[in-house]
């Protein structure tokens, strides 16, 4: 016979626990004459089963369910699929906390953060001591902070000496061009990469091309390819970021941003940057767009992943009414403007497949080449040639 304390002692409990048990009928203690409780071997063990049931992760309610009768399959069944969330979600805290320390890939939560939170995403990167460049390129390009400096590099190497940077063609830009209502006298190139069509607009209008970039690397190719061509005194080169534009408000006749309003987000590169184009003036931009409502799964996962603010045409018109513009023409790339980028791309990292790269940067481009192989079509580089109009939800 036990008293409550030397049970409690026992069980590994506390003797307000004890009383507890009692008061639901898990233990019975009897009452001696000196007014003592007293409790039993069988007592002992039976907390020792309540225990063991305990350890299962079933509540006292269950436990006592079960030692009062049959065990019922469907509660345990119930409490194993409870108990194996309980396990997923720490297991996910587990790994948020182990890449947060570098012990393991940030991407799946880079990429989540961006598809639900993607202005406080960028802003979390800055207060880690990212730049805007870093943050901006973190966001689209490396996906992880802890790799992200290695990463760059071996994406600069992969894209040494190539001419586009994105899907394009001069027959596009020139058709474009040609079907502008008016020449524009003044023209701001945003995203201009190493200058192939800042080039070409160059030689086909005649007003003055401004051609921006936050790269210097593809700025000092741009530079090399105007010197090329004999246009210094037509196009002048600038670094600086789309995000903070170096212009007067309403400076321009005519942006053009080829492959480059995503960095930013489509919305707000296009909120922001209408305050630099004069009233009536115009917008060429190309965006990545869905071109069927029902892409294979594997295309619908992949961009998910990578660009999840990728919208149908339709979607982007209408929101492109809201911003302030009327889109005075808009049609899909040319397959065509896809080889000009992916054909020499592609060969750049054959040259490069047996050399050794620290990051998955090769990988990463390597699958996404496969992607555009079998999807290309589903989805496509869109280019809309709008007009700002006075109105709209700026
Ligand atoms: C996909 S590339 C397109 C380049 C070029 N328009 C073309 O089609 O070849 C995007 C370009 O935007 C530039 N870029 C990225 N972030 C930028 C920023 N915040 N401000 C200005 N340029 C930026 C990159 O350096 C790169 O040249």
């Amino acid at each position: 016979m036990y008293r409550i304390s030397e049970l409690a002692g026992k069980a590994g409990l506390s003797r307000s626990t004890l009383l507890y048990y009692e008061k639901l009928g898990l233990i019975a203690g009897r009452r001696q004459a000196n007014g003592y409780r007293v409790y039993s071997e069988q007592d002992l063990q039976q907390l020792k089963l309540l225990q063991q049931l305990q350890a299962a992760g079933l509540t006292l309610k269950e436990c006592q369910a079960c030692l009062q009768s049959r065990i019922d399959r469907a509660s345990l069944l119930h409490r194993l699929h409870a108990l194996d969330e309980q396990i997923a979600a720490k297991q996910q805290s587990r790994a948020l906390l182990a890449a947060l320390l570098g012990q393991a890939s940030m991407r799946p939560w880079h990429q989540a953060l961006e598809r639900q939170a993607p202005g406080a995403h960028l802003a979390w990167l800055r207060t880690q001591g990212f730049d805007e460049k870093q943050a901006l390129r973190l966001k689209w390009l490396s996906r992880d902070m802890n790799e992200h400096e290695q990463y760059m590099a071996d994406f600069e190497r992969i894209f040494e000496g190539l001419e586009r940077l994105g899907p394009g063609s001069a027959a596009d830009t020139l058709a474009v061009l040609h079907a502008l209502p008016a020449m524009p006298g003044t023209l701001l190139e945003i995203g201009c990469g190493r200058g192939v069509s800042s080039v070409l607009l160059a030689e086909h209008m005649p007003g003055r091309v401004t051609a921006l970039d936050n790269d210097a690397y593809n700025l000092a190719c741009a530079r090399q390819a105007i010197a090329a061509k004999g246009l210094q005194g037509r196009i002048d080169l600038l670094c600086a970021s789309m995000t903070e534009l170096p212009f007067m408000p309403g400076q321009f006749d005519a942006l053009w941003a080829e492959g480059c309003a995503y960095i930013m987000g489509f919305d707000d590169a296009l909120r922001y940057w209408k305050g630099f184009i004069r009233p009536g003036g115009l917008l060429v931009v190309s965006e990545l767009v869905w071109l069927t409502d029902t892409p294979h799964a594997e295309a619908a996962r992949f961009w998910r992943q990578h660009y999840p603010d990728m919208k149908p045409v339709e979607q982007r018109l209408s929101a492109l009414a809201r911003l302030g513009y009327s889109a005075l023409h808009h049609f899909t790339l040319s397959p065509q403007a896809w080889d000009n980028y992916l054909g020499p791309l592609a060969e750049n990292m054959a040259a490069l497949s047996g050399q050794a790269f620290a990051s998955s940067a090769l990988a990463d481009l390597t699958r996404e080449l496969e992607i555009h192989q079998q999807y290309l079509g589903e989805y496509g580089y869109h280019l809309f040639v709008l007009q700002a109009v006075a109105h709209g939800s700026l």
